[in-house]
Order: C-alpha cells, then structure tokens, then sequence
C-alpha cells in the first residue's frame, strides 16, 4: 500500500517544502469562482483545509470576510504569514470534521486539493448545514496531469517508476484527476447540490532539479515510501533531470468545480 490514512498528515511534516515548491493556483481560476459563487466584499466564506495559504492568499484581496481552517498548526502558521495584510482573514486551527460555527453562516465554501480528505460519510451534509440556502461549494485540484506530458525526460522517468516502484505508476496517472471526476459524480447524485460549474485552466510548473525531488516528496504516496525505496527513487529522479537540462516543467489542470445548495 502506497497510501494510507496517514496521508492527510503528510503535509505538516513537510510543511516549508510544500509552501515553497507545490504549485499555486492560476489567477484565472479566482476570477472565475468569484463570477461563478458570485463573491463580494460582503460575503462570509470559509476554507477548509487551507494548507500553507496557497489559495488564500490570493482569494483575501477579495475582500470578502473569510475563515480559513486547517488541522495543521505548522501549515496554518505559514498561512498566517503570507495573508498578514488582510484583517478580513481570520484562521481557526480544526479539522473539517470538528469546525464548529452556526447553520447557514456561510454564503460559500472553498477546499483546495483537500476535499477528498475530508470524512466521506459527513462531508456533503456538513457542507449543505454551514451553507446559506443558495449558497456554494468549490472543490479545486491542482491535478499534475502526468499523462499530457510526453518526450524524453518523461519517458526516462517513468522508466524509473516502472523499475523501483511499478505500484506508484499508476497512481501517478490517474489519481487527482479521477478524485476530482469522483467529486463532480457526488456532487451529481447528492440531494443537497447541484453542479454549476466544472472550469479547468491549465498552467506549466518549473522547477530544477532538487526543487522537483522536494515536490515528490509532499506528495503522500512517494512521501511514505520505504526509506531505501524513497531514496533509490528520488535519486534516479535527481540524476534524469540533471540528464536533461537539469530543470523539469510539469503541466497542471487547476480544476473548480462548484456545487450550489439548493
Ligand atoms: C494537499 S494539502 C492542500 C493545502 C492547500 N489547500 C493548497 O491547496 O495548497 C491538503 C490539506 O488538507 C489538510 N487536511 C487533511 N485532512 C483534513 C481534515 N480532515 N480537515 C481539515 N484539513 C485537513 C492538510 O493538513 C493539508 O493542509
């Protein structure tokens, strides 16, 4: 098993990596959740699973009075800092689960590549009970679309996966985007939402080569490999980017997709 429940507290460990080399989320995706939730200055928003700030930072020169939450003290201090001159944040160190605030407070809800951490059985119910009748649901991924990328530092890594870890390749194609897929369907099922949106805009990631070694390694599954493996792993990856040209770009999908309760 690649991934197991201790996943979710990968990113605490890993916390400065994370803030430094993960990608950000295009300019684009904020304008279009801000048309799409119809944001203002005078909507009440919470973020769930905030992370290092990624996306809040870029969602509080909004305006709008939001709440960003997180299990992780680590992450949510990092948060703190990249959103000091915005008073309009405010930030409450919980889980999803456990947040606590009154029925229907909300006028939108935002979790970024942190949804499908959130309890299965309760997500969808807890999410409908802090929103405002009318009220929205985004669910963004950063998807890393492996599968759109092609040539010969591609086809060097994968080799590499195939050989030292063949479990974690087809994880490496399909994951984040299937999760995301997965989400859009429940949203389609559930009785408590509708789907209103599904906007992807793609962006390119570059990093040198010890950066992308530091980006594999906040990812969960790779994260928690054996040590041995890890290593063998991460310095094959070292050497193939050194090979060719000693930097990689990675092609990302920022996916939004948002659910408004009826
Ligand atoms: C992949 S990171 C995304 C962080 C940030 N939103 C971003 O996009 O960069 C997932 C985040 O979800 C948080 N998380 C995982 N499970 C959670 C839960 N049940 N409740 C709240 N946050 C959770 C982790 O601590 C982590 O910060």
């Amino acid at each position: 098993m690649l991934k197991d429940d201790s996943g979710k507290h990968t990113f605490a460990r890993v916390a400065a990596d994370y803030d430094a080399v993960r990608p950000g989320y295009p300019d684009a995706l904020v304008a279009d959740w801000q048309a799409f939730a119809g944001i203002t200055a005078e909507s009440r928003v919470a973020e769930f699973g905030c992370g290092p700030g990624k996306l809040t930072a870029k969602l509080a020169p909004l305006g709008a009075e939001i709440v960003a939450s997180d299990l992780s003290p680590e992450l949510l201090a990092i948060a703190k800092a990249h959103c000091t001159p915005y008073p309009n944040v405010r930030f409450v160190c919980s889980s999803f689960e456990d947040f606590e605030a009154a029925p229907e407070s909300f006028d939108a809800l935002i979790a970024a590549t942190a949804f499908h951490w959130f309890d299965k059985a309760t997500r969808w119910q807890k999410s409908a009970a802090l929103l405002k009748p009318g009220g929205t649901l985004a669910i963004v991924h950063n998807i890393h679309r492996h599968d759109r990328e092609s040539g010969a530092l591609r086809e060097a890594l994968d080799a590499l996966y195939g050989r030292v870890v063949p479990e974690a390749l087809d994880a490496l194609y399909q994951p984040a985007w299937q999760t995301s897929s997965d989400l859009a369907g429940e949203i389609d099922a559930s009785e408590d939402f509708d789907l209103l949106a599904d906007r992807s805009h793609w962006h390119e990631h570059v990093l040198g080569a010890e950066d992308y070694v530091r980006l594999l390694n906040t990812f969960s599954f790779q994260h928690n490999l054996p040590a041995q493996v890890k290593m063998a792993l991460f310095e094959g990856v070292r050497e193939i980017v050194e090979a060719h040209g000693g930097s990689i770009g990675s092609t990302y999908e920022a996916r939004l997709l948002i659910a408004r309760r009826r």
